[in-house]
Parts: C-alpha cells; sequence; structure tokens
C-alpha cells in the first residue's frame, strides 16, 4: 500500500526524541516534508541529525526534514514554530501532530492552582493554540491532525490525576473540532499509547523502582508482565501508526480515539 505521505508537508510538535521523534521518523521516511520541534535547540539538531542519517542509510524518504526550538506552553513559540514551517515548505499543511511532554505525576492533594494551569496550558492550550496556528494551512488542500494521547483517558492511571483529567478536556475538543472542520476535509484523530519505550517510561521505571526497593529492570519486567503482547511497544510501532492515520491512506476516519497499547487496557471500548 502506498499511503501517499510523499512531497506532503507534516509538522511534529515535541518531537526531539521518544513518540514525535518515532512520528516524525516514520512521517519523513514515507517522503513526507518533515518539521519537528522542542523547547531545547540542541536536542533538535541532534535529532535532525539523526533523522536524515536514517535516510543515509538506505530508507527510502524523499522529503525534506527541518526544523526549530519550540515550547507548546507559549503561544508566541507556536505561531514563530509554524510561522518558519510554512515560510519554509510553503503555506499549505497536510499533517500536524499535536504532543508535549507529560505533567508531574501526584495525587489530588498535592496540587494547587498553579499545577492545575500549568497542566491546562501544557495538554489543552497548547492543541488549541497549535489548531489554531496550523487551521488556514490545513485547510489550503485538507490534511489530517493526529494527537499524542494516553490510555489515561479511557482507564485513569492512578497517581496521573493532572494526566488523567486534562488529556480528557483534550480528547473531548478533538471529538467536537472534528465535527467542524470536516467540510474543510481535515480529519482529527486521538492515539492513546500504553506504555512504549521512551525516556519518560524510563523515568517512570526508575520511580516505580524506588517505591518498590527493586532495580528499574525489575520495575520494568513488573510492567510488561502486564501487557498481553509481554512487552512495550517501540517508537518505531508507534511511528507507524501515527504516519498511517495522518497520511491520505487513512482518509475516512476522524473523530477517533486509538488505543495502540499490546493489548493492556481491559475494557472492551
Ligand atoms: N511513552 C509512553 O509510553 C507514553 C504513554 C502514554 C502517554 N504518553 C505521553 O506522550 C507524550 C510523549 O511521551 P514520550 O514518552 O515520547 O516523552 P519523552 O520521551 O519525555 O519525550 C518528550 C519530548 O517532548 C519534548 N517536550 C517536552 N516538553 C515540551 C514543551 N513544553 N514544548 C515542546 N516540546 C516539549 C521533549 O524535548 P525537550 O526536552 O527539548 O523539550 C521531547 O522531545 C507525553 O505527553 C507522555 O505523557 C507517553
Amino acid at each position: 500500500m502506498n499511503i501517499a505521505l510523499e512531497g506532503k508537508t507534516v509538522l511534529v510538535a515535541a518531537s526531539s526524541e521518544g513518540l514525535g521523534f518515532g512520528t516524525a521518523q516514520a512521517v519523513f521516511q514515507e517522503g513526507a516534508n518533515t518539521w519537528i520541534g522542542s523547547r531545547k535547540s540542541e536536542k533538535v539538531q541532534e535529532a535532525l541529525a539523526k533523522l536524515k542519517s536514517s535516510v543515509v542509510q538506505g530508507q527510502s524518504g524523499t522529503g525534506q526534514v527541518d526544523g526549530s526550538p519550540l515550547d507548546v506552553t507559549q503561544g508566541s513559540s507556536i505561531e514563530a514554530w509554524v510561522a518558519a514551517a510554512q515560510s519554509r515548505y510553503g503555506e499549505a499543511i497536510d499533517g500536524l501532530v499535536i504532543n508535549s511532554g507529560g505533567p508531574p505525576p501526584g495525587l489530588f492533594a498535592d496540587f494547587d492552582d498553579q499545577a492545575w494551569q500549568n497542566a491546562f496550558e501544557l495538554l489543552l492550550l497548547s492543541a488549541v493554540r497549535l489548531v489554531r496556528a496550523c487551521r488556514s494551512g490545513l485547510a489550503v488542500r485538507g490534511g489530517a491532525i493526529v494527537i499524542i494521547s494516553s490510555t489515561s483517558v479511557t482507564e485513569p492511571i492512578e497517581g496521573l490525576i493532572l494526566s488523567n483529567a486534562l488529556r480528557s478536556a483534550t480528547v473531548a475538543m478533538a471529538k467536537t473540532l472534528s465535527r467542524e472542520l470536516a467540510p474543510q476535509r481535515i480529519r482529527v484523530n486521538c492515539l492513546a499509547p500504553g506504555r512504549f519505550a521512551t525516556g519518560r517510561i524510563e523515568r517512570v521505571d526508575a520511580a516505580a523502582a524506588e517505591r518498590l526497593h527493586c532495580t528499574p529492570e525489575e520495575a520494568r519486567r513488573k510492567a510488561e508482565a502486564a501487557i498481553p503482547l509481554g512487552r512495550y511497544g517501540s517508537i518505531e510501532e508507534f511511528g507507524r501508526t501515527a504516519c498511517w492515520l495522518l497520511s491520505p491512506a487513512a482518509s475516512y476516519i476522524t473523530g477517533q480515539l486509538i488505543t495502540i497499547d499490546g493489548g493492556m487496557t481491559r475494557g472492551t471500548w
């Protein structure tokens, strides 16, 4: 199947490592003009070098890859990032991936108003602002938005109250938006990852190891035992799914939350 991303423009937020990087790599390897960004300029440069060498090593990409610093919690940073992408690749945007780091873990009693405000800016307001900045570009020839969410929206995760609450709001916004933007041929979907081997999950395992008085490797094995496929996902597996969802190959899918978790969540829906 040709997923027809060649020559399209795809912007991937928070993509210098982890799930965002895996997605940028997949769309770049499919020939899209790929634009990446995260807060630390040196991480963006390292990621660009890695992406370029992944193609030199024989994969089929024919698009360009570039990027600039981006802090999704700052409206002005989002506007500058999107404008820089459009000045590099032209006004039309075919794909937008909305992503960020996760909010801090903790219980209800741990967080004051400022912590809730920060989580709102990180997870919901960032999505609002990214969509606002890209909407006219996405309307030029139709396109797709993918929001990286979490299985916490269908099964709240203990000790992650900020993520559970704010990500649910983002998914509800995406569903509403999918109906509003459909007449402009813009699809809006969310992906709900379970556990993927990224820096963030390494930190989660290290924290669990401290709590459980075991090694991080033992904490990982325990977490993997709760996943029917018996392992964490790779960023390449995540990237392939996101890439397909962004592409014209998924042209009739909008307004959906798609779980990608090796069978980890137990509910039917
Ligand atoms: N990995 C999983 O299994 C999993 C499961 C469920 C949900 N999630 C969620 O999916 C998202 C990505 O997870 P991940 O595991 O890929 O995380 P990660 O490995 O920590 O990578 C996060 C990426 O986001 C960038 N970033 C962080 N804050 C940012 C900001 N304010 N503005 C722009 N870029 C920012 C980081 O680069 P800089 O440091 O340079 O900014 C980095 O490139 C997170 O929200 C996470 O909670 C992950």
